[in-house]
């Protein structure tokens, strides 16, 4: 027996009704809000990642599916889908067709983490970018359509925490603060606090095991440039405009490197360690970096994964996929399998999901197998009523069972799954 590869997972069944539930309605939104799809290779050059995600971050040090093709060139499967989206802005000279650009993604990500409720390395984002905007307009409207999303798909117990990360010079001085503040601290820090001491230090602000150092140790508030911080007090004020609720977070970093002013992250209150459904920012920076012009961006990402088990937490009630209003249950010569057939058709014509036996069982089998799939309604041809040109549709949940002349049988059909609802 072969097994799947470990923190992947099958989908199948009744499960696929969140991933339905979620995806329609984050394409349906998206559209709305003028993001229109992109799709990108789920691998590109490693260089890519390396060079926007950041050398020194997780993703890059330990978490990247890397491996060289037969041609010898070193590929990644995306982590992540920021990159690859700037990657195709730029190369298809997108970044010559005008501003704003809004795009929106939906897709499997992959990250060599440790496996756990809500942490995959196979887990699938529904994200969506704005290139263009410098405007703090663009930042509310990006945390408000987040907002938006979540609602929509049923949420209502999680928290947006916002931050800004000011301006990279902003952060140099910062960075230069934080190395004195820990200095004395550093043989206490936790193995990986001491490695990213000297790769990565803002990363020691959200450490879950060094959390009392992180307490004490200054704040990128008061570094943060004017701009910038004109900036972020501009965005809130829209967001208060429209009454989205956020929390103001001081630590929040975030864990790629692209990211300047704003960042967010939504937590879930009922999902535990894993809590993070959705995060972003803006990366004014990062589309001049990957070799195209100077563009400020900015954009989310939500983990699917997540987000059904957040559905499944706060009792969402998400439709079931229908795909058996009506058995056809016949039993005779090939004219009555064409009949059959033939309804099924006409009823899946007008929208209704039916399941026409293949099995070639007995009668009794059949009805008995059109109980166990759940059927509302059961057809039943046989000899006798092609003969008489009848069909027979019985009930499943009163057991009644109709005649209906087979002109009639179509609109019949109709009125009793009308009449079940
Ligand atoms: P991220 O915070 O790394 O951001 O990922 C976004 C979301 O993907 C997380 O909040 C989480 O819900 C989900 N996620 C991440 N890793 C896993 C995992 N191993 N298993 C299950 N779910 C996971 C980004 O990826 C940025 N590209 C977001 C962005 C877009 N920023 C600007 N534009």
């Amino acid at each position: 027996m072969y097994q799947k590869i470990k923190g992947t997972e099958d989908l199948f069944g009744q499960e696929m009704k969140y991933w339905y539930w979620i995806e329609e309605r984050g394409r349906k939104l998206s559209l709305l809000y003028g993001f229109t799809e992109i799709r990108t290779p789920i691998f590109e050059e490693t260089k890519l990642f390396v060079r926007s995600v950041g050398q020194d971050t997780d993703i890059v040090q330990k978490e990247m599916y890397t491996f060289d093709d037969k041609g010898g060139r070193s590929i990644t499967l995306r982590p992540e889908g920021t990159a690859p989206v700037v990657r195709a802005f730029v190369e298809n000279g997108l970044i010559a067709t005008g501003f704003p650009q809004k795009y929106f993604y939906v897709g499997p990500m992959f990250r060599y983490e440790r496996p756990q409720s809500g942490r995959q390395r196979q887990f699938h984002q529904f994200g969506a970018e704005i290139f263009g905007s410098p405007s703090p307009l663009a930042d509310a409207e990006m945390i408000a359509f987040v907002d938006r999303f979540l609602r929509e798909i049923g949420l209502v117990d999680f928290e947006i925490h916002i931050n800004t990360l000011g301006d990279p010079e902003d952060r140099l001085n910062y960075k230069e603060a934080l190395k004195k503040y820990y200095a004395p601290h550093l043989g206490h820090l936790c193995d990986d606090c001491k490695v990213r001491y000297e790769k990565n230090i803002l990363r020691l602000l959200d450490c879950k095991v060094d959390v009392e150092y992180a307490k004490g140790a200054p704040k990128l508030v008061d570094y943060i440039g004017e701009n910038a911080k004109k900036h972020y007090e501009e965005s809130k004020k829209f967001l208060d405009g429209l009454g989205i609720k956020y929390i103001e977070d001081p630590r929040l970093v975030r864990g790629l490197d692209y990211y300047n002013r704003t960042v967010f992250e939504v937590h879930h209150h009922k999902l535990g360690a894993m809590s993070a459904i959705a995060g972003g920012g803006r990366y004014d920076n990062l589309i001049k970096e990957i070799g195209g012009k100077e563009v400020p961006a900015l954009g989310f990402a939500a983990g699917i994964e997540r987000l059904v088990l957040a559905i499944k937490a706060e009792n969402v009630h998400v439709d079931d996929i229908v795909t058996n209003e009506v058995y056809i249950a016949h039993f005779g010569g090939d004219d009555v399998k064409v009949e059959a057939m033939k309804l099924a058709q006409q009823l899946r014509r007008e929208g209704i999901a039916v399941n026409l036996e293949i099995m070639e069982r007995s009668f009794s089998a059949q009805l008995k197998n059109a109980s166990r799939t759940g059927a509302k309604l059961c057809v039943i041809i046989g000899e006798n009523e092609l003969e008489k040109d009848i069909v027979l549709v019985k009930n499943m949940e009163t057991g009644e069972q109709l005649e209906f002349e087979k002109n009639f049988v179509v609109s019949g059909i109709k009125d009793m799954i009308e009449d079940m609802k």
